[in-house]
């Protein structure tokens, strides 16, 4: 096993308002959501039902910020289409993608919360997008999306997880054997026990759709795939 994987983070700050240009305070507490859902040692663990108890997952993975990058914009907003991780597009480049995960906190617009790059794709825009108002858990975070929840679940992305439900009807996988089928997303806070394709959903999951304050378990078999990544031969084993 490879231990403890540690992730140095670059953290990109597009600001159009001074509202926007978040505090190194506000990006510590994204960190810190970070390092406790990745270690499963996130407050909220003890209420995962006992149904779903044996499945809880440690990644056990540190992020560390390595460099904070703040730019100022005269975009209002980025939509989804990567303009925020270039220059040339009022966004910010990309730094050192191979050993380091590059974090754009901007306005996305179109009340998108976030999105991610599996791994694989071109490294030129490697990296999570995450909204102003959904970033870590103070300062600009918003209810309730301000429990750094979106960041968590973008990593997942990241660390090539797919939405829980497999995007589809119920024999859709989510390539991970150890979260229940389903073939839909949840929304809100579900009331447990939430049933789809009769089986128990896992709709604490970080890859639901679930508010922020419902979300509080990766499963064994989500840890073992994205921590796959990291192995030699791995997509992500130049970090
Ligand atoms: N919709 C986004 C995505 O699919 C993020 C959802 C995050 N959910 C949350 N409760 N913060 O990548
Ligand atoms: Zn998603
Ligand atoms: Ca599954």
């Amino acid at each position: 096993n490879l231990g403890t994987i540690t992730i140095p983070v670059i953290v990109h700050v597009l600001y159009n308002s001074a509202a926007e240009n978040i505090s190194d305070q506000q990006i510590n507490s994204q960190i810190a959501v970070l390092n406790a859902d990745f270690n499963a040692s996130n407050n909220d663990i003890n209420q995962v039902p006992s149904l779903f108890a044996p499945n809880v997952g440690d990644v056990d993975i540190q992020f560390t910020v390595d460099r904070v990058i703040r730019k100022s914009t005269t975009r209002t907003s980025f939509g989804t289409n990567d303009a925020i991780k270039f220059n040339s597009q009022g966004g910010s480049d990309v730094v050192t993608p191979d050993t380091h995960l590059n974090m754009w906190i901007g306005d996305i617009g179109g009340g998108i919360l976030g999105y991610a790059q599996f791994p694989g794709g071109s490294t030129a825009t490697d990296g999570v997008v995450v909204g102003t108002a959904f970033f870590g858990t103070s300062g600009t975070a918003t209810a309730p999306f301000d429990g750094g929840r979106t960041m968590t679940h973008e990593v997942g992305h990241w660390l090539n997880l797919r939405h829980i439900w497999g995007d589809g009807r119920c024999n859709r996988d989510d390539f991970v054997s150890d979260t229940p089928r389903s073939d839909r997303p949840n929304y809100g806070c579900p009331s447990f026990p939430t049933t789809h394709c009769r089986t128990t959903d896992m709709t604490m999951n970080y890859m639901d759709y679930v508010n922020d304050d419902c979300m509080y378990m990766f499963t064994n078999g989500q840890t073992e795939r994205m921590r796959a990544l990291f192995a030699p031969g791995g997509a992500r084993d130049t970090f």
